[in-house]
């Protein structure tokens, strides 16, 4: 069958990173270089359980955009819309129970979009995140250390 949208880049997959912060402030200065590197476009989805930085990581992503405003994080709101240079879109997925809910929220226009999105609780959007996005996977290892692994899932 004759293929319309060829993907290029799209095979580049595989882990890009994988390294030990020691403190918040690394782990905020690792997100900042992510953030000032960061194309339009660009998807990070963050996942690691309760505490272990996703916000660290979504404030210094922020940071490093050029968005001095300060990132908080949402306990009611699904999405937060932050006007910078390139707008960044912070979603956190806690609350949804079950992918389906997804699909009426139209996300995929943000993520598919021109501006960089964060989003917190990523698996909670299984199978429906893009395929050219960035996963970070925070690992508690300690009281003050996290592991941080940067993917290209491709899929
Ligand atoms: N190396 C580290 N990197 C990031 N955060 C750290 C580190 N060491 C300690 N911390 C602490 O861990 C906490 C991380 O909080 P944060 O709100 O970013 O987590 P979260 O993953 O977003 O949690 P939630 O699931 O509740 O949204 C902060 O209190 C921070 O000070
Ligand atoms: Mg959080």
């Amino acid at each position: 069958m004759l293929a319309f949208i060829r993907h290029h880049g799209a095979e580049c997959t595989g882990m890009i990173s994988n390294f030990i912060s020691h403190s918040e402030e690394e782990t905020r200065a690792f997100a900042e270089k992510l953030g000032m590197n960061a194309l339009p476009g660009a998807v990070f989805a963050i996942t690691g359980g309760l505490g272990s930085g996703k916000t660290i990581m979504a404030k210094g992503i922020a940071r490093g955009m050029g968005i001095h405003e300060e990132i908080t994080s949402p306990t009611f709101t699904l999405m937060e819309i932050y006007e910078g240079t390139i707008p960044l879109y912070h979603f956190d997925l806690y609350r949804i129970e079950n992918p389906g809910e997804l699909d009426q929220l139209f996300f995929e226009e943000y993520w598919e979009g021109d501006g960089v999105s964060v989003i917190e609780w990523a698996e909670k959007a299984a199978g429906r995140l893009p395929a050219g996005r960035t996963a970070i996977t925070i690992e508690r290892t300690g009281e003050t250390s996290r592991r941080i692994i940067l993917e290209r899932p491709g899929d």
